[in-house]
């Protein structure tokens, strides 16, 4: 550890992380301040890889293999012994996987001449040009304060804590309990339809659960497309999730080992008894011990670290990204703003581009999106025009047994630029990638109709979807031609 830094950044999640690996790179002299434990061990990678992003799509690769050998093998003529699983080995493969990404994150910061500072950092004074950052040691020696030129706040977010279920890591439990469930539980009640929810829910499920989801809102997936909310609850519903919007928990109580759980359906009051309880009702910035009484930084209304569209917040030097500040909580818009940052600060005029931050849910198949929805585009004055293509008729999702879902294109009628894509499919989050490229080079549906898609690739649909944009579907009977 050395006394003063070009760069101290506070928080060592995907934000950070990227943050201090890409200022190593540019020859700063960094500082990366970390003070999670996770298993015992200190751990870098933040939420994402320790709790989050990566954990959970150990579990929901795991559970999808199980339901998937479970059902789906027989179509192909492939028969099975019992198929069973075994929930310990199962956490053992995720807590291996977390383990080995963290370890190369931490190996990562060391190639790159980044310093790891274990423990936990408090930005004292960011309004001079030597910032003041505390910093208490996990190992329990005594405080230091170190100068930095310039520092990037990022210590992320943690979930919303309801008072009508208070978590007891037991009973119920946040997503972070979720992940270690020893066994499968017979019963799961789910607060919370949002991106949690729905694949933590579909974990559980694949393995056996009886699922409901309580929403309040009295739409679902209301941030997305119609058509896209539309299809999810059809699919989600019938592969047995019970979902319930317009649905407000009012208590949940553990009582002889079940969870109690009383609500009101529009107006109507229920109870359910559950063996566990998820509360997955949104994450909130994170900012315990933080900001020193002197720091300087202003925030919003709303709690948030207060930046501009460059992360910079109202002090010189001093940025925040990721899960603290504004927009979506997602780990690769906080890896972008953590590369800004450092990439601003070395004197490079970048910024991120937020109309084409992507969204995915990894449920089965899988939610994707980028850019407007339909009725966003409408809001926003555009004549809209839409394509859309069905995977029922994509030969390889149907040779795949894949043949759920569509994809979706929205964009303006009068210029003919693509505005947004939505994919309902196997392996959406992927797909949806050439939305996002394309929407970056301001492509037209025309310069995408144009474009030749390999035979047979899921990404067929795409060219299929943008040909129905102008009635021009091949493999679909189109009302409107051109
Ligand atoms: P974080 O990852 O939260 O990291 C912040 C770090 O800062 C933490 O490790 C914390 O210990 C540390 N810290 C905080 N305060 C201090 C301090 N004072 N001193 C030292 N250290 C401190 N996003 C996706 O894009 N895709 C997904 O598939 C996805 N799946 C998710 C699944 C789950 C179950 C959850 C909970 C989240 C998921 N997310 C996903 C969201 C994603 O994890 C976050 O958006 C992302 O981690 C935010 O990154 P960050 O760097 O801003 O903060
Ligand atoms: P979320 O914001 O996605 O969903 C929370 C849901 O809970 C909303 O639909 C909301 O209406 C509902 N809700 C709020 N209060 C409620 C109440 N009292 N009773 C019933 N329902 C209530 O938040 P979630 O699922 O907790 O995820 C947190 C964040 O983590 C998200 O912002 C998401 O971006 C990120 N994340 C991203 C993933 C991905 O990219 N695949 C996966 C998991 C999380």
């Amino acid at each position: 550890m050395k006394e003063s830094y070009d760069l101290v950044i506070i928080g060592g999640g995907p934000g950070g992380y990227e943050a201090a690996i890409r200022a190593g790179q540019l020859g700063m002299s960094v500082a990366c301040i970390e003070k999670r434990i996770n298993k015992g061990e200190p751990a870098l990678g933040g939420t994402c890889l320790n709790v989050g992003c990566i954990p959970s799509k150990a579990l929901l690769d795991s559970s999808h293999r199980y339901e998937a050998t479970k059902h789906d093998l027989a179509d192909h003529g492939i028969t099975t012994g019992e198929v069973a699983i075994d929930i310990s080995k199962m956490l053992s493969r995720k807590d291996a996987i977390v383990k080995q990404l963290t370890g190369g994150v931490a190996a990562l910061l060391k190639g790159n001449g980044a310093d790891w500072l274990q423990g936990t950092g408090k930005l004292l004074d960011g309004k001079g040009a030597d910032k003041q950052v505390e910093f208490t040691p996990l190992d329990g020696s005594a405080p230091t304060t170190i100068t930095a030129k310039n520092v990037i706040l990022a210590s992320g977010s943690v979930p919303i804590d309801i008072p009508v279920a208070p978590i007891d890591n037991e009973y119920i439990v946040d997503s972070t309990g979720a992940l270690d469930f020893t066994e499968v539980p017979a019963r799961l009640g789910v607060i919370g339809g949002g991106v949690i929810g729905l694949e933590l829910g579909s974990v559980w499920r694949r393995l056996g659960s009886e699922v409901v989801v309580f929403e309040a809102m009295p739409e679902f997936l209301a941030a997305a497309d119609k058509a896209v909310s539309k299809e999810a609850a059809k699919l989600l519903k019938a592969q047995g999730m019970d979902i319930r919007i317009d649905t407000k928990v009012t208590q949940a109580q553990v009582e002889n080992g079940k969870v109690l759980v009383s609500f009101d359906a529009k107006g109507q009051a229920g109870q359910e008894t559950f063996d566990k309880l998820i509360v997955c009702v949104g994450r909130r910035a994170y900012k315990e011990n933080l900001l020193g009484e002197n720091s300087g930084v202003e925030l919003t209304e709303r709690g948030l670290v207060a930046v501009n569209d460059f992360c910079q917040t109202n002090l010189d030097g001093v940025y925040a990204i990721g899960d603290l500040v504004r927009g979506p909580m997602l780990a690769h818009k906080a890896m972008e703003e953590g590369m800004m940052a450092v990439e601003r600060i070395h004197g490079e005029k970048v910024q991120v581009n937020y109309d084409t931050i992507i969204s995915v849910i990894y449920t089965h198949p899988e939610i994707a999106w980028v850019g407007l929805t339909e009725e966003q585009a409408k809001e926003q004055g555009h004549e809209v025009k839409t394509g859309q293509f069905s995977l029922a008729a994509n030969g390889r999702a149907l040779a795949a047994g894949e043949a759920q879902g569509f994809i979706k294109v929205v964009a303006d009628a009068k210029t003919d630029r693509l505005l947004g894509m939505h994919v309902v499919s196997a392996g959406a989050g992927d797909i949806v990638h050439q939305g996002m490229i394309a929407m970056e080079f301001v492509s037209s549906i025309e310069d995408l109709q144009l474009m030749t898609f390999a035979h047979p690739t899921i990404s067929e649909a795409v060219h299929e979807a943008v040909l129905s944009a102008d009635g021009r579907a091949i493999h679909a009977i189109q009302r409107k031609r051109k």
